[in-house]
């Protein structure tokens, strides 16, 4: 009795050691120490043996089987740990990760970003303000009153908000320039502020026209300043933005609220100037609208003009990336196409 069982530890012990897999063990376990098993049938028949010979062997037979029962659930944990942490059949982890899909700035807002970066170089704060404005902002407040024909120059968005005791009307702003007069009643010199921003214009659109577009307006109030100052900023501008060989030219142009005012142009980059596709022949890109603060616009914040004076400018941001990456239609921007945003 005694030698059988020795026999049958020495084997179980044996195979244990050869197993690989849950199942492996599974089959071991019935072998060893399932109802069929000699090591269960001897156990089964310890109460037919002599007295004597029933103690040893029990003692034996039970010590084999808690043994090997303790050696089973330990096989059993590791192969199940080892499971876990080793990789599922028919994955390869050497093939390379499915690319997750990134988001990417906006070409407007990378442009926005760049502008005000530029003249935050030189001092200037970002601002933000209402699309939503009171005709007062739009225009009355820059020097344009109500039936002035120059506000056929902002073909507007009204609104059916009117404030009935002050008969004041609301609009979409159809430019940012609104923000020169909030910042300046909020705020005392030295100003220098850039403000971007979406303007809305009521009209049709075709491949130079969006109803809603960015600007970024710019303004800087303090003593002394002079056209001098707009265009050593401006120049500064346009070489960073545009490159340092950049030739910049002022013309005369009209906003109500300023004096003079002024549209500015570059040089064209696409032919330096010999006329291409890009600058319409002309070798000429213009690029904004500036001029130095009205008189006018500075008493309606309460400002002396004697005391302040200041420049102002406007430029529309799409204009840009459609003039660097020869864009032809200004609807691509906002139509929402990945095809197209992707490529910036
Ligand atoms: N607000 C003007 C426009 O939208 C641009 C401008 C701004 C011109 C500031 C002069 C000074 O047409």
């Amino acid at each position: 009795m005694q030698n059988q069982l020795k026999t049958i530890e020495s084997e179980a012990l044996g195979e244990l050691k050869a197993l690989g897999d849950l199942q492996q063990l599974e089959a071991w376990r019935i072998k060893y120490l399932g109802k069929k098993s000699p090591l269960y049938q001897i156990l089964r028949s310890l109460g037919s043996l002599p007295e004597e010979e029933r103690r040893s062997a029990g003692a034996a037979a039970n010590q084999i089987r808690d043994r090997l029962t303790a050696l089973l659930s330990e096989r059993q944990e590791a192969l199940k740990a080892q499971a876990v942490s080793r990789p599922q059949e028919g994955l390869d982890v050497t093939l390379p990760g499915r690319p997750a899909p990134l988001g990417r700035l906006h070409p407007t807002t990378q442009t926005i970003r760049e502008i005000c970066h530029i003249f935050s170089n030189l001092g200037f704060q970002v601002v933000e303000g209402p699309e939503v404005e009171w005709d007062y902002y739009n225009f009355e407040a820059l020097n344009i009153p109500r039936d002035h024909p120059a506000r056929d120059m902002w073909a507007t968005f009204w609104l059916d908000i009117l404030d009935e005791k002050e008969q004041r009307k609301m609009l979409l702003r159809t430019h940012t320039s609104p923000m020169q007069i909030r910042i300046m009643e909020k705020t005392r010199p030295p100003i220098r502020v850039v403000v971007p921003g979406k303007v809305f214009r009521y009209e049709a659109t075709d491949a130079t026209h969006e109803s809603m577009f960015y600007q970024i307006e710019g303004l800087a109030i303090d003593r002394n300043i002079t056209m001098a100052d707009l265009k050593g900023a401006l120049y500064y501008f346009a070489r960073r933005l545009f490159g340092p060989q950049r030739k910049v030219r002022f013309r005369c142009d009209y906003f109500p609220f300023v004096e003079p005012g002024v549209e500015m142009a570059i040089d064209c980059f696409a032919c330096n100037g010999e006329g291409c596709r890009i600058c319409g022949s002309s070798g000429w890109i213009e690029i904004l609208g500036a001029g130095m603060v009205h008189p006018e616009v500075l008493r309606k914040v309460n400002y002396d003009p004697a005391e302040y004076t200041g420049f102002a400018f406007g430029l529309g941001v799409e204009r840009i990336p459609m003039l660097r990456y020869g864009i032809e239609d200004i609807r691509l921007f906002y139509n929402n196409d990945l095809r197209f945003l992707k490529q910036f």
